[in-house]
């Protein structure tokens, strides 16, 4: 929900009127911070969890209406037996310690991906965040999980082909995860890669991308702020012309 006034959000650098509707996430670096600590990545997974928080708590603050992340990609399918069960294990530990904040902020959880895929512990704690988070009218939190945007779009386009055999744009917009979150308005990617990783693919067709080597661990609210200072400073055209004609 957002808290700030205008002043305030004034007052962080940011312009009230260029806050992003909603913003995406591939939180990447955990394992290398933990190994450039010597530690085992688990630990970076660990601290990756904890930065988080107050990326959700400011995103809500400032008034972002809904904030996606990636959390476990269908390809981290294929990471070690034991990473994936540090990462599950994380899961459940997160959802029952940030509940009920969660919760109290009006945060509005939704789980992203094709759930099944996990064991049943992790299916009924996310499947129990999202019953009780159900109705809060707040900030919307998509939490990708076996999450691939390809998969997402071959699920829509058979989705909205049971509602015609000619979907259009609309239709295709309509059954996706995201549906109620609509496009997204800025990609933040954090661990120095590039890349779109399948994330998203149809809601980012006209994002703004913000790229930074800083590691998922180290993202921290002044990190996100820089990104929302860079997202206010880009000009979007969404193909057209600027305003005054120039190109
Ligand atoms: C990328 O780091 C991160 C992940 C694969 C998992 C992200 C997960 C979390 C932050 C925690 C779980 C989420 C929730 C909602 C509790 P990497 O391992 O690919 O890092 P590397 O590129 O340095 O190896």
């Amino acid at each position: 929900m957002k808290k700030y006034s205008d002043q305030e959000i004034k007052a962080f650098g940011l312009m009230p009127e260029r806050i992003p509707k909603h913003v995406a996430i591939v939180m990447d670096g955990n394992g290398r911070w933990a190994t450039e600590r010597g530690m085992p990545r688990g630990m970076g997974h660990r601290a990756g969890v904890n930065a988080l928080r107050d990326i959700i708590r400011f995103s809500s603050d400032v008034g972002v209406e809904s904030l996606t992340i990636y959390a476990f990609s269908t390809e981290n399918r294929k990471r070690p037996k034991d990473e994936i069960g540090i990462l599950c294990g994380l899961l459940i530990e997160y959802f029952n310690r940030e509940i009920d904040e969660l919760h109290a902020n009006a945060v509005r959880i939704r789980s992203i991906g094709d759930l099944s895929w996990f064991p049943t512990a992790v299916q009924e704690t996310v499947r129990a965040a999202e019953v009780k988070t159900a109705a809060n009218p707040g900030l919307k939190l998509n939490i990708a999980l076996n999450y691939g945007g390809r998969a997402e779009l071959v699920r829509a386009m058979r989705l909205a082909m049971r509602e015609s055999d000619e979907p259009d744009e609309d239709a295709i917009s309509r059954n996706l995860y995201t549906a109620d979150s609509g496009d997204v308005d800025l990609l933040i990617r954090t661990g120095g890669d590039e890349r779109v990783s399948n994330f998203l693919l149809w809601q980012i067709a006209y994002a703004e991308l913000y790229f930074t080597d800083v590691k998922w661990p180290d993202f921290t609210r002044d990190e996100l702020i820089r990104a929302l200072q860079a997202f206010a400073g880009r000009e979007r055209r969404f193909g057209g012309l600027k305003s005054n004609g120039a190109k």
